[in-house]
């Protein structure tokens, strides 16, 4: 459990996926004003990762904001001969201060392994950056009773040696609850939110306590605030909500 005092400091992370043009921006520009206007919800860091394309911009756009960016997905080289892949290296060249790796759609679309993942993970403390490390069961996975078992086996295969609270944030995203509305109770969430942690604190020892954990999977601005509440929940990973400004500073306000 983590007690009071030792709650770590929540993060509300925007992944737009496969979303985004220049005209997104606009968006962007409003979540940062959203925020300067409230004086800034100063007890919460918000990062959006938008498709690679933007990263640049939006970090030239964003410097000395409240809003951080950060990308997707990365390979775990630093370069070479990988057409149409990108290194932690040249993202972070780019402005992004985070990477999402092992988000269920490219576990699912792109064959990713808990190895792979990782590989990935590594690579992104590799370049200095974050590593959103992404776990969550299937529908089927939880029918069967099975979800615990599989978010700690993920857990255990997914993260390094080299985990720490400063390098790595840890994304519980049940597949079945992305992007189809549907939430886990809240008692479910704080069941395997407290399984992680335990996780966490048995292999990383007292620093485990300060790993966020973020729920992720149809976050909105009208249940954020009762899936932020619980604990152990360090903050959001939200797809859908945070492409548009409105809906995204709605669930920032979960911690205003
Ligand atoms: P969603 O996606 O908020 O649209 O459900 C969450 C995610 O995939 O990170």
């Amino acid at each position: 459990m983590t007690g009071e005092g030792t709650r770590p400091r929540p993060l509300v992370a925007g992944n737009w996926k496969m979303n985004g043009l220049r005209t997104g921006i606009a968006e962007v520009r409003a979540v940062s004003a959203g925020l300067a206007a409230q004086g800034g919800p100063a007890a919460v860091d918000v990062l959006i990762c938008p498709p690679a394309t933007l990263i640049m911009v939006m970090a030239e756009i964003l410097k000395g904001t409240q809003v951080s960016v950060g990308a997707q997905d990365c390979h775990w080289a630093p370069s070479g001969a990988h057409t149409g892949d990108v290194s932690p290296e040249i993202l972070a060249d780019a402005g992004a201060t985070a990477i999402i790796v092992g988000h269920s759609e490219r576990r699912a679309d792109h064959g990713e392994t808990d190895s792979m993942v990782r590989l990935k993970q590594e690579a992104v403390h590799r370049a200095g950056l974050t590593a959103i490390v992404c776990i969550g069961e299937t529908k089927g996975q939880r029918l069967a009773g099975q979800t615990i078992d599989v978010v700690v086996r993920q857990l255990q295969s997914s993260l390094s040696a080299g985990t720490t609270s400063a390098n790595t944030v840890v994304a519980y995203e049940p597949v079945w609850a992305i992007g189809t509305g549907l939430t886990p109770t809240l008692d479910d969430v704080a069941d395997v939110h407290s399984a992680i942690r335990g996780q966490l604190v048995d292999r990383f020892g007292p620093d485990g306590r300060s790993v966020r954990i973020l729920y992720g999977g149809s976050v909105k601005p009208q249940n954020a605030k009762e899936l932020m509440s619980i604990d152990n929940v360090n903050g959001a990973l939200v797809g859908g909500a945070s492409l548009k400004a409105a809906d995204f500073l709605g669930i920032v306000d979960a911690y205003a």
